[in-house]
């Protein structure tokens, strides 16, 4: 691992690029593209991958994050930003993580999400799946490195929490920086906005998740995160994914035709020889459970169906046995007619 690191850094720093070179999901500037200006996003570590099972391995020593500070109070503000790619929201850096080999503290948080026409725009898929949204929540490795701008091409630079969003229920926590969003319509617009309880937007269960080393998804695509993505989704509702989906510009102000910021999400990556931990049994919970379920249900029909047709077949055997025994006494009588 040491070895590793140090090569990746070595490499790291070996490779120049030209920095702030203009990127984007569609068009010319699109992902097939980012390599061009950013050489990395054509490299090895890239993500986000697709969980599929053949990648995963249990791996039943994976110990549970624990967030430490999250609770901020709302006398603290936060500086909400349109970046152009994303609405990110900057984080306090007293705000960290622990039960990782290293302290990583909290820089910002933001979202990539599909489109109105299309809610589809998680950047990890499981086994095929895209889900509406996803929201990355990034550290840096703040017991080596200053801040995340230097941290961000180590090699063990940066920790980001994968939070995969279905749209479901109404999420008030969302809501707490989704409302403002109006006032960051065009690219490089920021609000500040009243802190909040940061827990409150990951997931109730935070003990099940997927571990894999890969890269930040947008350029420069350094290989430099240690991706935590969480097994149970987050909700938000309908609207609020509308409200996300169609709000933001990533034109800036004066554009003649701004374009709508949706679909921000970069395809899934090749996982080369990499395999994803997970700390849970994969398809226990859920493929086998559905299996359980089918063979429970099944087994109960068919024997609904066995005890219906035995009880109709028995009533039907005891009708003609009293018809027989009508017939044969009916016979038995003209019998004895006859002699
Ligand atoms: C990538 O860039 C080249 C040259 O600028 C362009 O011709 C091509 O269409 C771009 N690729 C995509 C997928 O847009
Ligand atoms: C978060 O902090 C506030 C005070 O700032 C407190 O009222 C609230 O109970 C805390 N929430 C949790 C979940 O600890
Ligand atoms: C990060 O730390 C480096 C080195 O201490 C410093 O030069 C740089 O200005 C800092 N960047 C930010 C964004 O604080
Ligand atoms: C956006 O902000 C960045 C950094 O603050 C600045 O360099 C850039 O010129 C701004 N772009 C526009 C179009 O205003």
């Amino acid at each position: 691992m040491a070895v590793t690191s140090i090569i990746l850094n070595l490499v790291l720093l070996s490779i120049t690029y030209s920095e702030g070179a203009k990127w984007t999901y569609k068009g010319p500037d699109g992902e097939t593209n980012w390599s061009k200006n950013y050489p990395y996003c054509g490299g090895v570590f890239q993500s986000p991958i697709d969980f599929e099972p053949e990648l995963l391995r249990y791996d039943h020593s994976l110990t549970q994050i624990e967030l430490l500070h999250y609770n901020l109070s709302d006398k603290e503000l936060l500086t909400l930003v349109n970046n152009g790619h994303s609405v990110q929201l900057s984080l306090p850096s007293r705000m960290s993580l622990s039960g990782l080999s290293h302290r990583y503290s909290a820089a910002q948080l933001h979202l990539h999400w599909g489109s109105q026409s299309l809610p589809a725009g998680s950047e990890h898929t499981i086994n095929g799946k895209r889900f509406p949204a996803e929201m990355h929540v990034v550290h840096f490795n703040s017991d080596k490195y200053p801040n995340v701008s230097v941290a961000a091409d180590r090699a063990d630079g940066l920790a980001v929490l994968g939070v995969l969003i279905e749209v479901g229920r109404f999420n008030p926590a969302f809501d707490r920086f989704l409302t403002y969003i109006d006032g960051i319509k065009y690219k490089n617009q920021t609000v500040k906005i009243p802190a909040f309880n940061i827990r409150e937007l990951l997931p109730d269960q935070l003990d099940e998740f997927y571990r894999y080393d890969g890269s930040l998804t947008t350029p420069p695509c350094y290989p430099s995160v240690l991706w935590t993505v969480f097994r149970t989704p987050i909700s938000i509702s309908h609207t609020q994914f509308l409200g996300l989906a169609t709000t933001v510009y990533s034109s800036t102000v004066g554009d003649d035709s701004p374009v709508t910021l949706s679909g921000n999400y970069r395809r899934t990556q090749n996982p080369g020889d990499r395999t994803v931990l997970v700390n849970f049994q994969e398809g226990l919970h859920w493929v086998s459970l559905g299996v359980v379920i089918s063979i429970v249900a099944v087994t109960l029909l068919a024997l609904i169906f066995i005890v219906t047709l035995i009880l109709y077949l028995l009533r039907k055997k005891s009708n003609e046995r009293v018809q027989q025994r009508t017939k044969d006494v009916t016979h038995d009588a003209e019998s004895a007619a006859h002699k």
